[in-house]
């Protein structure tokens, strides 16, 4: 016998139907005339629960079912008389595939978050993480289902590369030589030339620019892959290595641009509300989070729209309530983004048009010569989880302003020549993966919401 999920049991199961259950134990129950063994395997927040009659001869074998023991019944479903379950498993045969040693380290008890992270190898057994993993999954199919339905092409982006798409130097170094026997030229800078790219090679921070090609090739591409970035910073919503979805759309404006990123995100909202309901409503449970209502909702609102000029008036009037001095040119903290999305907004809000001398050298200059016509979508609880722009189209200009931000405009000549052979206004924008997840499950800290985070001091596991 295949053995079948507990999700396609809640599904599709049917009273006396024989089944092939194989999970972990979640808790084990025994008493003298039966025991209780609590399965799950990973594929639903539900449990099953499976009944043994004493006189069963694997009875004995229980003692060997301990909590996280991997094991396979084969048994019948039937309609659970029990409140809170609709289905549990008479069993027939049990086997234990794989006891769980002494020091199991999940335990009934609520662990902390910090505990948690510590035993990141087990922690997707937990209610929680399987939880946050399955919706992490939905979303991601839906990033295509939304991209594929749109006629957007997912477009595969190098991850090793020369360049530095956001030019504030957080780019992990890769190397092929030997680092500690580093090869110098005459001046004494690195050798590159002997490494096996010939050159300072790097993680990259964003697919962006290979991502502006794609577009001027086949119209509109989306990439979704892994990103980089080396800033040391200790926060809650940044991780060295995370997923970004960056689409770009050629014949596109800031507008359309806002347009898209607006219906994306209301898109991911009203779905995973429908499709992970039972997670969202743990979640919301366990955390405090937004309930799948109140998730469905976000999506069947517009967002709110400022330009950054007008969010700064509004910053400066409550200026007393931030940590941050606010004046037209600083870059947005953390503290006004929220301040922005909850206090001001009190829903996702697009902020328009920021100083051109806090973003980077690719946005598209606009007429008052101050500022970019860029994009950030602000969310309550986590601040910026897109980032934004229509693209410097004119030759001239973006040289200027690669020149202005000593970007190595030969090596980036490529670069200067899509606007050089049938160039176009194009725009596009980048959703940080996780900090979607996070925003939709309610975790706190961004660590919890990517199965095995990378950050400072974390590159076990
Ligand atoms: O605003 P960012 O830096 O924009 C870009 O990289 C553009 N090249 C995107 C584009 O236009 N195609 O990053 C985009 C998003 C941010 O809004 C944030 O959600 C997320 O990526 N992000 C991070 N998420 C987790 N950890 C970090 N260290 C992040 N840095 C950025
Ligand atoms: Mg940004």
């Amino acid at each position: 016998m295949t053995r079948i999920r507990i999700s396609r049991v809640l599904a599709q199961g049917e009273d006396g139907q024989s089944v092939t259950i194989s999970g972990w134990v979640r808790s084990k129950r025994v008493s003298k005339n039966f025991a209780f063994l609590v399965i799950n395997d990973g594929s639903s927040q539900t449990d099953i629960q499976c009944i043994i009659d004493a006189d069963k001869p694997f009875y004995d074998d229980l003692g060997r079912a301990n909590t996280g023991a991997s094991v396979r019944i084969d048994g019948v479903l039937k309609e659970s008389p029990g409140k809170g379950q609709a289905w549990e498993v008479q069993v027939d045969k049990l086997e234990v595939v794989g006891e769980s040693g002494d020091g199991y380290p999940l335990q009934k008890k609520g662990h902390s978050m910090e505990f948690l992270r510590e035993i990141a190898h087990i922690r997707g057994r937990s209610n929680t993480f399987g939880a946050v993993y399955r919706v992490r999954n939905q979303l991601a199919m839906m990033v295509h289902e939304f991209f594929q339905s749109r006629g957007f092409q997912w477009a595969h982006t190098p991850i090793l590369t020369a360049s530095d798409c956001e030019g504030a130097g957080e780019m992990f170094q890769v190397t092929t030589l030997d680092l500690k026997n580093l090869p110098k030229t005459k001046s004494g800078d690195i050798d590159y030339t002997q490494d096996f790219f010939g050159k300072a090679t790097n993680l990259t921070v964003s697919g962006q620019l290979n991502g502006e090609a794609l577009a001027l090739s086949l119209g509109d591409i989306y990439t979704f892959g892994p990103t980089f970035r080396a800033e040391n910073s200790n926060t809650t919503r940044h991780l060295a290595e995370f997923w970004m979805v960056e689409p770009e759309m050629a014949f596109a404006n800031l507008h359309d641009n806002s347009i898209l990123a607006e219906e994306f995100l209301r898109f991911m909202f009203t779905q995973i509300a429908e499709r992970c309901e039972e997670e969202l409503s743990f979640l919301g449970k366990h955390f405090k989070n937004m309930s799948s209502e109140q998730i469905r909702e976000l999506g069947a609102h517009s967002f709110g729209r400022i330009s950054y000029s007008d969010a700064i008036k509004e910053l400066e009037s409550a200026s007393t309530k931030f940590e941050f001095p606010v004046e037209w040119g600083i870059d947005l903290q953390t503290e006004h983004e929220k301040y922005l999305s909850e206090e001001v907004f009190k829903k996702p809000v697009i902020v328009t048009d920021y100083p051109k001398d806090i973003k980077a050298f690719y946005m598209k200059l606009n007429g008052d010569d101050k500022t970019v016509a860029a994009m950030d979508v602000l969310v309550p609880r986590i601040g910026e989880i897109i980032g934004g722009s229509q693209r410097e189209d004119r030759y001239d200009v973006l040289k200027a302003r690669m020149e202005a931000h000593d970007i190595p405009v030969d090596e980036m000549r490529w670069y200067l020549e899509l606007r050089k052979y049938g160039g176009c206004p194009h725009a596009g924008f980048g959703l940080g993966f996780e900090r979607l997840v996070q925003y939709v499950t309610g975790m706190g800290n961004i660590r919890d919401v990517i199965p095995f985070p990378r950050v400072p001091q974390s590159i076990d596991f």
